[in-house]
């Protein structure tokens, strides 16, 4: 039996997560090999990676060797130990380059295994915060209608979008309040920036007054949002989050999953917004996927009332993977990546800008190498786009070698921050393509 046939016959083993049976139906694509922005297929088939592994984690680009050896290194030298009582080596050297990295105050972290795990941590530090200084009643979180914050318990109760994956866990637990989301191409209040005076944050303290300040313990966010396409919210966005926040004593969570560690051109999204968060996290970026590692990330003022955290998985602070991402670190620091994202997400964004000519292309945007094509089918009333046509346009980038994905009504970008001019002029190409006949169709 050859090794293709092999992998054909192993495959209903294997569950895949969020993926149709009809997706899969004629087989799986498996793959092998990952080199720069490029990976390989069982068939030795080769595909310009344009989302970083999909779920976008791989900065540094695949093959890193240093990634490799430091992970050895550190198995051999101590591959675990408990993160209660005990500390590691690895582990303190990672907060203390993160300290340096993230805004200025954020300075006390611990590290989990992914970006749900970091939220549900981040949730649960901001409860304890509340909780150790006598204010019991805080159990209610803010999130927004659009967010996606992750999969586990806590972070489920938060997500605001993709509606299936709420709705098979319903019911969810009570204390989560959505507000609207700063998506100003289709802005939910039926408004026009700047004339709506940012009613969209302005709306989050006439539903703090209706829910109770007292009641209320954290506010979630991306600093900018995946849920309709890698949307910025407008400029002043966060500062009029943060005032409301502190006018009612409620902790500001900045999720860094996806922004964090260079995909804005910054080193996080949140320094496009200048304010100070309470809480961040962070996953992704932080090991570029090499292994699974997340992190949440504190002020002082957020620790100093905690006695005591509640909270273990057996995987915090490891050894093994915070080695893994100090490397990676130093790689983007080394290679200058985070500039690079910031100059090579222009480039990308002049050549996107040129396939607005199209119909049904209604906007495309980006910060630094996180981008996104809004689809529509009318360009003046912004008519939504059906979504089953976005995955059309992404199968057809697939048969033509490019790995690009859906995000709604959008098509979302987001490589490596290696990835060379050269790769996005080849992207732009098959991109023109596919789009020409998805409206020929
Ligand atoms: C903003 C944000 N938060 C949290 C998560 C959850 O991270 P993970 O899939 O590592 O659990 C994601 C995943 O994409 C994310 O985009």
């Amino acid at each position: 039996m050859t090794d293709n046939e092999r992998l054909h016959q192993v495959q209903s083993h294997l569950i895949l997560a969020r993926t149709h049976r009809d997706r899969i139906k004629d087989g799986l694509t498996v793959i092998t090999k990952g080199e720069r922005v490029w990976v390989f297929d069982q068939n030795g088939r080769r595909y310009l990676d344009l989302e970083a592994g999909m779920t976008r984690p791989v900065h540094v680009g695949y093959g890193r060797k240093e990634i490799a050896q430091a992970a050895y290194d550190q198995m051999v030298k101590l591959c675990y130990f408990t993160p209660m009582e005990f500390a590691n080596e690895p582990a303190l050297r990672l907060a203390e380059v993160l300290s340096e990295m993230t805004p200025e105050k954020i300075n006390q972290f611990f590290f989990v295994s992914s970006g749900s795990e970091a939220v549900e941590s981040a949730m649960k530090l901001a409860k304890h915060f509340h909780f150790f200084r006598g204010e019991r009643k805080r159990y209610k979180v803010i999130s927004r209608r659009g967010a996606y914050h992750g999969v586990t318990g806590g972070a489920l109760n938060v997500l605001g979008t993709v509606l299936p994956m709420r709705q098979v866990m319903e019911p969810l637990a009570p204390g989560t309040v959505f507000v609207e989301s700063p998506y100003c191409y289709r802005c939910p209040l039926h408004l026009t920036y700047p004339s709506c005076d940012l009613a969209c944050a302005k709306d989050v303290e006439r539903v703090i007054q209706f829910e109770d300040p007292e009641q209320i313990s954290a506010l979630i966010g991306e600093p900018i949002q995946q849920g309709f396409g890698a949307y910025a919210p407008p400029k002043d966005y966060w500062k009029v989050i943060r005032e409301i926040c502190d006018r009612y004593g409620i902790l500001l969570i900045i999720d860094e999953v996806i922004c964090g560690f260079g995909r804005t051109g910054r080193w996080f999204g949140i320094d496009h917004f200048d304010i100070q968060p309470d809480l961040m996290t962070m996953a992704k970026g932080i090991s570029s996927g090499y292994v699974p590692l997340g992190a949440v990330g504190c002020t002082d003022r957020v620790m100093d009332p905690i006695d005591i955290f509640h909270h273990l998985h057996t995987y915090s602070n490891h050894p093994v993977a915070c080695a893994a991402a100090l490397k990676n670190l130093e790689i983007m620091k080394n290679e200058h990546l985070i500039d690079r994202s910031w100059e090579m997400g222009a480039y990308f964004l002049d050549g996107l800008k040129t396939l607005e000519s199209h119909p049904i292309v209604g906007e495309v945007r980006g910060t630094g190498l996180w981008l996104g094509m809004d689809f529509t089918l009318d360009k003046k009333k912004k008519t939504p786009f059906p979504p089953q046509r976005v995955i059309r346009i992404t199968d057809r980038a697939k048969e033509k070698g490019l790995i690009i994905k859906t995000m709604g009504q959008a098509l979302e970008f987001a490589p490596s921050l290696i990835i060379q001019k050269e790769e996005i002029d080849e992207a732009i190409r098959i991109l023109d393509e596919c789009i020409r006949e998805e409206e020929k169709d």
